[in-house]
């Protein structure tokens, strides 16, 4: 007799990171709230949320593309775009957590800045989406909603607040003085904070994206073996500058051991970087007045960054927020949620995609 067939191979992992929540009470079922459903596919995450009025987010998803792009040490502008289209229905599928598509009231998507081709796929989606279901569609500005994604956790921040926005291809420092009244005060004139941890840590030979692993490596580290640059720290304005403290620690990896001083290195470069932001920080709060601090973006997940900038909020009597951490990284519940604050847009069949979309033009 034939032999029998194999066994059929294991079905695969599953590839979402951040299962969503337990839905509560179907309020948007009764008509009591608005359900806005939002996706990120700016960079090299593929999200989708919902938000409901009445209760907050009630589902979410986020899938990350960083297994794929980490051979590369970066992001792959052509293989994110792809990765988004073939993944972007299944996280869809995830992130609305078992609500009928017709229970949604409107769909809010990232309309930049990001990856073009990225942008596309979202934008692609969501206006099918918007069509079918014929409902409004809402183009969103990803920075913004970086800046305001501290609402989610803490819905009792007051306008005006601080923003300190630092992820890996922004660094800006914000007074937002109401919703959609925001002035950016400074910014990095180089590259962002997120981007400058990301090289340091290629140098160090640790897997992308080198902040969290940063982070890790320098909690067995001296903060004070290396006297990194702090550049600009003493400048006038609140404006930032990282390529030079970069460089300084490309020299510092010349004709090193690294296995041996990956830790020492690591920390030396965070205390640099902590140091900068303290100061451009207390001056922020002195030059707007403002009496809340709001830190947003993939870096903020950084806990030692977080602890430098508390005891600031003790010695200098103003009060910091940060999103929880899934929401401090790329996120769609930040998009829905900020998408429930927007008005629609007028024609939904323009591209209203930009590879760079200054939050000075909101
Ligand atoms: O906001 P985000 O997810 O994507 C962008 O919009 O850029 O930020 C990603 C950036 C990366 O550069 C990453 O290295 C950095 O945030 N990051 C961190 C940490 N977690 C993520 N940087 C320092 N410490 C962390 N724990
Ligand atoms: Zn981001």
């Amino acid at each position: 007799p034939p032999p029998p067939p194999p066994p059929p191979p294991p079905p695969p992992p599953p590839f979402f990171f951040h299962p969503h929540p337990p839905i509560p009470d179907p309020l948007w079922s009764r008509g009591l709230g608005d359900v806005y459903k939002r996706q990120e596919t700016s960079c090299d995450e593929t999200a989708v949320a919902l938000h409901d009025s009445s209760s907050g987010i009630i589902a979410e998803t986020v899938y990350s593309q960083i297994d794929l792009h980490k051979k590369y040490g970066g992001v792959v502008p052509e293989l994110a775009s792809r990765d988004h289209c073939e993944k972007i229905i299944d996280v869809f599928n995830d992130g609305i957590g078992g609500v009928d598509l017709h229970d949604i009231d409107r769909i809010a998507y990232t309309a930049g800045p990001g990856l073009l081709g990225a942008l596309i796929v979202g934008e692609s989606f969501a206006q099918g989406l918007a069509f079918a279901l014929n409902k409004p569609l809402i183009p969103v500005n990803h920075l913004e909603a970086h800046f305001l994604s501290p609402f989610l956790d803490f819905p009792e921040i007051q306008y005006p607040f601080t923003s300190l926005l630092v992820s890996g291809g922004h660094s800006l420092i914000v007074d937002v003085k109401d919703f959609e009244d925001y002035e950016i005060i400074g910014q990095s004139l180089d590259d962002a904070v997120g981007e400058a941890f990301d090289k340091v840590g290629k140098l160090l030979q640790l897997p992308y994206p080198g902040g969290p692993h940063i982070e890790e490596a320098a909690k067995n580290g001296d903060p004070m073996k290396y006297d990194f640059p702090r550049p600009m720290k003493h400048s006038d304005d609140l404006n930032l500058s990282f390529s030079g403290l970069k460089t300084a620690v490309l020299y510092a990896t010349k004709d090193l051991n690294i296995n041996d001083e990956r830790s020492n290195i690591s920390a030396s470069f965070q205390e640099a970087v902590i140091d900068v932001l303290s100061t451009k920080i207390k001056k922020a709060m002195k030059q707007t007045g403002n009496k809340s601090l709001v830190m947003a973006g993939g870096v903020a997940a950084n806990k030692k960054i977080r602890a430098a900038l508390d005891m600031l909020e003790e010695k200098e009597g103003f009060k910091v927020f940060y999103p929880s951490i899934k929401h401090c990284t790329d996120n769609a519940a930040m998009i829905a949620y900020l998408g429930s604050l927007k008005t629609e847009s007028k024609n939904i069949y323009n591209s209203n995609v930009r590879a760079r979309w200054p939050v000075s033009e909101i």
